[in-house]
Order: C-alpha cells, then sequence, then structure tokens
C-alpha cells in the first residue's frame, strides 16, 4: 500500500518510517475501506470511532518512538498517511503541563486513547453570524482506552491538555492528511482566527531526556 513513500513523502524525504504493528495495519487497511465506502461523517466517524475501540484491545499498537513526548511542546507523529490523502492516523502526545492553543480541524475526526488522560475543552462562537468572542461548552476527561468522536468539519473548536501525571498519547484519526491540512487558531477573548498548519513531527525529534 505504499507505506514507506507515503510516509517519506510527508517528511520531505527523510527515510524515517514508523513500524506499522500488524494490528494497526489491519486497522489502516479497514480504515481504507471504511473512508472509500464513505456515506457521510457521522456514519464513517462512527464505524471508525468502533473499529479504533477494536484496535486498543491490543496492546503496544504504536511503534515506540510515536510514544516520546517532546520536552517543549505536544508532537503528532504520522503512523500513516493513506497515499492519497483521504485520511491520516496520527500519534499525538502531551508532555505532563502541555496544552494547545484553541484549534479546529477542519475535517472528521476520532480519537482514542493509548495511554495518560486527554483533557478536552470545547467551544464555540457566540454569535451565530461566526464572528466574535467564543464560549466554553463543556469540558471532559478521556482516558486510556476510551474512543470518541472528536470533531466534524462544522463542529470542532477546542483545547486539548494532559490530563494526568504521566504523559497522554492518543491515536488520532482524521479525514485528511492533518500535517498539511490548513486550519485554525483562536484568540478565545476576540474570536479572531490565524490559520496554521501542525506539520508533522519527525519521529527522532524527541530528546532522550523529555521523559
Ligand atoms: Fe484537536
Amino acid at each position: 500500500m505504499g507505506a514507506v513513500s507515503a510516509v517519506e513523502a510527508v517528511l520531505g524525504g527523510e527515510t524515517v518510517e514508523p513500524t506499522l504493528h500488524p494490528e494497526m495495519r489491519r486497522f489502516v487497511d479497514d480504515v481504507t475501506e471504511i473512508v472509500r465506502r464513505g456515506g457521510g461523517e457521522e456514519v464513517v466517524t462512527t464505524r471508525v470511532a468502533s473499529r479504533l475501540d477494536e484496535l486498543l484491545r491490543s496492546p503496544e499498537v504504536l511503534d515506540p518512538r510515536c510514544t516520546k513526548p517532546h520536552a517543549d511542546n505536544y508532537v503528532l507523529y504520522p503512523v500513516w498517511v493513506a497515499p492519497d490523502g483521504a485520511f491520516s492516523v496520527a500519534a499525538a502526545v502531551w508532555n505532563v503541563g502541555q496544552v494547545t492553543p484553541i484549534h479546529d480541524h477542519g475535517t472528521w475526526g476520532v480519537i482514542g486513547i493509548y495511554g495518560g488522560v486527554e483533557h478536552e475543552v470545547r467551544y464555540e462562537r457566540t454569535r451565530a453570524s461566526g464572528v466574535g468572542a467564543l464560549t466554553q461548552l463543556s469540558e471532559r476527561d478521556i482516558r486510556a482506552g476510551q474512543v470518541i468522536v472528536c470533531c466534524t468539519s462544522d463542529h470542532d473548536i477546542h483545547r486539548v491538555s494532559c490530563g494526568s501525571h504521566v504523559p497522554c498519547v492518543g491515536i488520532h484519526v482524521y479525514g485528511a492528511d492533518i500535517g498539511k491540512m490548513p486550519r485554525h487558531v483562536y484568540d478565545p477573548a476576540t474570536g479572531n482566527m490565524r490559520t496554521f498548519v501542525s506539520a508533522w513531527t519527525p519521529l527522532d525529534a524527541a530528546p532522550e531526556n523529555a521523559g
């Protein structure tokens, strides 16, 4: 399925590639089929969530290099990027105390927690006009083994942090190549948006002393 070339392309031609555990490879094959079948975001995310729940029952499906926190910031490692960009599987790692800005994704996303606790705060626009300050909608902890649909294209403004005393590691599945997707960070007071791309983290980026 072109695993090496897809990931190498993301990493700018570097020969760094995650080792795909056989259960992860089966997961990727099944998600490829789910995405190909389509049926709308609600159908796709429900099916992906069910399959991710099953994957999390197998231990140690992530390449250990995809679970290392970085000392300075949260990181997003590429586990799999579909050759056509139709979806991607990321390992997202927050060290203790790390937090994202308030952001969106512009596509669907399903998250399963591999280790630790992910703390999520969701927001919405105060005014239906699509401008103005953000208001907090909800807050929750997502624990190891749990799976949630984190976002759909039209409902996905949130902030995520490590909610545990150990690093939080999540398997994130998105309906696009999330390392190339232009999306937004938000100022909560004004609602002003800034476009950004959260480039993939090279597998060897985390310093040994990151913890
Ligand atoms: Fe997010």
